[in-house]
């Protein structure tokens, strides 16, 4: 039998000329911006980037200029956005560009493939949305929609499916429209083709040929593994106050949250505050919160206290408000609290 995946395009571009999502990086989609909005998009809803989208391109135009960027300013524009490392390898690869291409935007999708945090899904959609390239941007989107189509119970999250399925891409991407083809795989994952057995086959400009649709294997399809269950780890947060300023502290330089300010926290277990010079304070419960990060839960109790002097461990600082507003960047697990720190600053 042909390949079901060869059916796909023409009935694809039709559909996404009439569905296509307006996106600010679609109506200007020039590298950079191209480039910035695949970082973010990484594990990040559409909705939840257009702002970050706008302020960024707002702060940093050109490449050049986040080459430039300080960066207690780019973690602060990325706060929220979560998987933090992706805005410092954004700037690694700036100065990557800087130094190693004049500036200039590299076209080859070598080239792009060792910029740092560029893999092989951002180097394909750089090369394929801004240089009209016709290399299939594999996400998890295009794995579903291919796996369906094709009724193919490869397991799309090795390295071998990925293998498998991009091969199948590439032998049916339409040279003429290769970015347009990316996109359409992705809106159509997104709007129509949906995951967790919940399609809506009977919109989908693939379902006269969708094996998976006609084998009534939408449920089954694509095939992945269960994920290992995310370990827990039970937090006590400490929000200590002075003087309507909080106490915040920058994380290590590696790992979680890398870099970034946060409230003074320990394991459930541990008793820090002999260590923080702070053995006579006795902090009062403030309220509980949850955040899921990609392999660990935190499960936290918040705990405050009104400090009688202003002396704090070293590398701690003291935010006001207009500071936790725009100098410290810290990460959404604590937002929880927000309220809470809220009430208290001046
Ligand atoms: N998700 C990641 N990249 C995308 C794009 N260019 N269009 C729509 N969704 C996306």
């Amino acid at each position: 039998m042909e390949n079901p995946l060869s059916f796909l395009p023409i009935p694809l571009l039709a559909w996404y000329r009439e569905n296509a999502r307006d996106l600010p990086w679609r109506r200007e989609p020039t590298p950079y911006r191209v480039w910035v909005s695949e970082i973010m998009l990484q594990q990040t809803r559409v909705t939840a980037v257009l702002g970050y989208f706008a302020r960024f391109m707002e702060a940093f135009p050109t490449v050049q200029d986040l080459a430039a960027a300080p960066e207690d300013q780019l973690m602060k524009l990325w706060q929220g956005l979560g998987y933090y490392s992706r805005a410092r390898n954004l700037q690694k690869a700036a100065r990557q560009i800087a130094e190693d291409f004049g500036g200039r935007f590299p076209t080859r999708y070598e080239d792009l493939r060792a910029l740092a945090g560029v893999g092989d899904y951002t180097a394909a959609a750089i090369a394929s949305i801004a240089f009209g390239q016709p290399v299939p941007a594999v996400d998890g989107n295009l794995l579903r929609v291919s796996a369906r189509v094709l009724g193919d119970d490869t397991d799309i999250t090795t390295a071998k499916g990925k293998k498998h399925f991009t091969a199948a891409l590439q032998s049916v991407i339409p040279l003429d429209f290769p970015g347009q083809f990316n996109q359409a795989m992705m809106d159509l994952g997104a709007m129509v083709c949906l995951p967790n057995g919940a399609p809506l086959c009977e919109r989908c400009p693939a379902a006269d040929f969708c094996q998976a649709y006609l084998q009534g294997r939408t449920g089954e399809l694509p095939v992945r593994p269960a994920k290992k269950p995310r370990r827990v780890e039970r937090r006590t947060v400490y929000f200590f106050f002075y003087e309507g300023k909080v106490a915040l502290r920058r994380r290590p330089a590696k790992g979680l949250l890398a870099g970034l300010w946060e409230y003074p926290n320990a394991l459930e277990e541990e008793t820090p505050l002999a260590d923080w010079g702070l053995a006579d304070v006795e902090p009062s419960f403030a309220g509980t919160g949850v955040h899921i990060f990609t392999h660990v839960e935190w499960h936290m109790t918040a705990r405050w206290a009104a400090l009688t002097v202003d002396t704090l461990p070293p590398g701690w600082v003291w935010a006001d408000k207009e500071a936790l507003r725009t100098r410290y960047a810290v990460p959404s697990a604590f937002a929880p609290f927000q309220n809470l720190v809220e009430e208290e600053l001046l």
